[in-house]
């Protein structure tokens, strides 16, 4: 039997850090994890250079059925606080877009980060682990697995999400949740793109490589960023951001001129080149590739603009900027960033990340139902919910 004083299931980016904080303590760590490779989406990350944190962070970037639940870590354990430990380690990074932090090198950066901050505080980490069988007894937890058993006061489970299940992504830590009777909050893709219907697939796929300035709505809220359309369907940042806050059936709505008044500008080009074609004076500010498709797409007459009458050039312009989609469904978790929902936040104390019936259980990182935008939130709520529970285990 080998004894430890926390056991952390996961070496993702929530256990890794969870078991070095736990063990700068001067706790005896060990971490578990049924994968050979570790930290696989912390390489994938960020197209390879993982976007570790956002300047910008904040409660309000976060999704959860609790949406106090994740103040008092963000809080606690802050992006500055993060970025002063990549600065620590000399790791070069930038600032991509808005606030989102990469390495310049490599994802790999900031593993070895985590790897070498477990070393150095002496966790301990074992990979190939597959958990069998886990038991509450008075001093703790026993864990039976395929290397022996183990022995711990607290345990830590960190398993993350459903995404990606070639990277080993497991529904296991939610079945440690209700083993020990928790609540599941209902899981779904988040951060994905859209799949669509047959006839706007077919029309689209033809746009296959365009990208777009757009703001994508739903449910009350907007993103503006890119819009990508590929071979499958429609990705991109904005298409990402807003996957998380669509349900299956709801339309979503695009403005595709988010930044300017496409009326006002038809109306200048109607009165300057009367007999201009709508397509020339649409490519003026989209891809010509994509005024051919979208016209008849959009049902809209390819006609000279001194033909358009009366409110004609409004319906035009509404045309792009109210453009509405039912999305089919979504790629889901074979290509989804994250998974929403998990370990119901009721249930769990967000000063310690603690169970809150279940003495010395702590759920960290995205099993927990706190999922975040994309932009490196993802991972400064592994970094702050597992900076946490690192001084509470
Ligand atoms: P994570 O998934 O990192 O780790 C869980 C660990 O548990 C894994 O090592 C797994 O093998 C292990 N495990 C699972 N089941 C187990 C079992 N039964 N037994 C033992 N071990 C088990 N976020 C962000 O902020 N910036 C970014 O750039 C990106 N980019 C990105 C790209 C792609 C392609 C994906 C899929 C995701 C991202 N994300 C992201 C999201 C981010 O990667 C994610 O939110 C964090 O990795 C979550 O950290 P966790 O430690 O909670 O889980």
């Amino acid at each position: 039997m080998k004894q430890y004083d926390v056991i952390v299931i996961g070496a993702g980016a929530a256990g890794l850090f969870c078991a070095a904080e736990a063990a700068k303590r001067g706790r005896k760590v060990q971490v578990l994890d049924h994968a050979k490779r570790l930290g696989g989406k912390i390489l994938m990350s960020g197209g390879g250079r993982c976007n570790f944190t956002n300047m910008y962070a904040s409660p309000e970037n976060f999704l959860s059925d609790n949406p106090h639940y994740c103040k008092s870590a963000l809080s606690r354990y802050t992006q500055w606080d993060f970025i002063g430990l990549v600065a620590e380690y000399g790791i070069a990074y930038h600032e991509k877009t808005l606030g989102q932090l990469f390495c310049d090198n490599s994802a790999k950066d900031i593993l070895n980060l985590l790897l070498k901050e477990c070393e150095k505080a002496g966790a301990a980490i074992t990979s190939q682990c597959e958990i069998i069988d886990i038991d509450k007894v008075s001093s703790g937890y026993t864990l039976q697995t395929n290397k022996g058993e183990y022995q711990c006061e607290s345990l830590v489970v960190a398993t993350g999400g459903l995404s990606i299940p070639k990277l080993g992504a497991s529904p296991f830590g939610y079945k440690i949740a209700e083993q020990f009777g928790l609540t599941i909050k209902p899981t779904r893709a988040g951060l994905v793109p859209f799949t669509l219907h047959e006839h706007d697939k077919t029309v689209l796929a033809e746009l296959s490589g365009i990208s777009l300035d757009a703001r994508a709505s739903c449910n009350n809220t907007s993103f503006n960023e890119n819009i990508l359309f590929t071979h499958r369907g429609l990705s991109g940042p904005a298409v990402l951001q807003i996957s998380s806050f669509w349900q299956p059936g709801e339309h979503v709505e695009f403005d595709l001129f988010p930044n300017g008044d496409l009326l006002e500008e038809l109306t200048q080009s109607q009165q300057q080149s009367p007999d201009s074609l709508l397509a020339t004076a649409l490519s003026k500010h989209f891809p010509k590739r994509y005024v051919q498709t979208a016209l008849p797409y959009l049902g809209l007459d390819n006609k000279p603009l001194k033909q358009f009458q009366g409110k004609q050039l409004e319906q035009v312009s509404t045309a792009f900027h109210q453009w509405q989609l039912k999305p089919n469904g979504t790629e889901g978790y074979r290509t989804a960033e994250v998974t929403l929902g998990g370990v119901d936040t009721n249930q769990l104390s967000s000063k310690t990340m603690m169970a809150k019936d279940v003495e010395r259980l702590f759920f960290i990182g995205e099993v927990v139902d706190v999922t975040g935008w994309l932009g490196g939130y993802n991972f400064q709520w592994a970094w702050s919910s597992a900076w946490v529970a690192g001084q509470n285990v």
